[in-house]
């Protein structure tokens, strides 16, 4: 048989082209606009330029920051905009390295109430090393800046980014929809303080794959009001694991709907695959979530609901929490723990976990002593071969 055919790389390399053609993006490269790529000038009105003129495009367009290294401060890039952006970037940008220059801003590079952006490539390296050890001396410090975050921002891609010694979160994701993030690199020393990789919250519709965690908090911590994200082929450690919560710190609370951990490995982690909830009355709720497939390598709690969270024992009212976990499923989760009790289920006494389903699980401790789980208020079914052995009640 030798009938020709365009193999699928080649018709790839066909659209790509056409795409290139079709869609010519104008582009407004920062350092037309006076940007300097010595890593010493400030580039902040700069950039805030080339932004304004891409926003105020009608045809598609592309902010390109080239090779080199920028210096930004805090800033804003504000939307709505004309038509389609894409942020691009092949260089680094650095921020100030005194923690101080950022005042009480929050973030330090802000897109918000934007629709369809994408955010491509580059380095991104907040520096905070100076701002990590102020907090570790118990100093007065500034609250901190999350390095990249996206505020009502529908239709966004951020895609080959990474992230450096983020001051606090690496990047949040707050009020949007329809996210999709891929190969994206988060990292920074696991004692840095605070630096959680993402903060979603307020959001629908966030797809997060093929990308590496390394940090000090939380690789993911999933917030009020997250609905249908899936997360796929992460590499989360060092740092606090995947976290649903913490939920409930508030009494009038959205929930949780529809979330997705699959094929992912987890190494040295303090958690696996984590719902926290504050012990205090709320209308908060978690439900529809699956965790699957999942590698543990010598993490302390490989699976973990904790309903008790009560931080130095301050603030939490004595009632139990009032977020209500249902339709939970552990499905092929495999590995060590570097702790004898590989399993905790700790629901709430007022509102017990519900249809929490364990399938095919195998975690371990050591050679000598087996992993041990412990369940309290945990009601569902167990299939296969659960170890340690299920504690869960009918
Ligand atoms: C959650 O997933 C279910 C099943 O796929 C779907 O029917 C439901 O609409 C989703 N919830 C939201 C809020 O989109």
């Amino acid at each position: 048989m030798t009938k020709p055919a365009i193999t699928l790389p080649l018709l790839f390399i066909l659209l790509t082209l056409i795409d290139i053609s079709s869609c010519a993006s104008t582009v407004f490269n920062v350092v037309s606009f006076g940007a300097k790529p010595d890593g010493a000038t400030d580039s902040t009105a700069a950039f805030l330029k080339a932004w304004q003129g891409a926003c105020a495009s009608a045809a598609s367009a592309t902010v390109v920051v080239p090779t080199g290294t920028f210096l930004l401060k805090a800033v804003t890039f504000r939307g709505p905009c004309k038509s389609r952006l894409q942020f691009q970037v092949t260089g680094t940008v650095v921020a100030p390295t005194d923690y101080r220059a950022f005042g009480n801003s929050g973030s330090w590079i802000l897109f918000a109430n934007v629709n369809k952006i994408s955010l491509v490539g580059g380095t991104f390296d907040a520096r905070a090393s100076g701002f990590w050890s102020c907090r570790k001396s118990g100093q007065n410090c500034p609250p901190g800046v999350r390095s990249i975050s996206f505020n009502s921002v529908n239709d966004v891609i951020i895609s080959g980014v990474k992230s450096m010694n983020s001051q606090v979160t690496h990047v949040t994701v707050n009020r949007c929809t329809n996210v999709v993030i891929r190969n994206v690199r988060l990292v920074a020393p696991g004692n840095s303080p605070n630096t959680d990789g993402f903060d979603i919250q307020s959001s629908t519709g966030i797809t997060l794959t093929g990308s590496t965690i390394q940090t000090g908090d939380d690789c993911v911590a999933i917030g009020p009001g997250t609905r249908n994200f899936l997360i796929s082929k992460l590499a989360c450690g060092p740092g606090h694991g995947v976290s649903i919560g913490s939920l409930g710190k508030e009494l009038k609370e959205d929930g949780v709907e529809n979330v997705t951990v699959s094929s992912s490995v987890f190494t040295g982690t303090q958690n696996g695959v984590r719902i926290k909830s504050w012990a205090r009355p709320s209308t908060g709720f978690v439900k529809n979530v699956f965790f699957q497939d999942l590698i543990m390598k010598n993490v302390e709690n490989p699976i973990i609901i904790d309903q008790n969270y009560c931080p130095s024992h301050q603030g939490c009212p004595t009632e139990p929490s009032g977020v209500k976990i249902s339709q939970v499923t552990y499905k092929n989760i495999q590995g060590t723990s570097a702790t004898q009790q590989a399993m905790k289920l700790m629901c709430s006494k007022s509102n017990p976990c519900t249809g929490i389903t364990l399938q095919d699980i195998k975690l371990t401790f050591n050679k000598v002593t087996p992993a041990t789980s412990l369940c309290s208020n945990a009601l569902g079914t167990s299939l296969g071969v659960i170890q340690p052995t299920s504690c869960l009640n009918r």
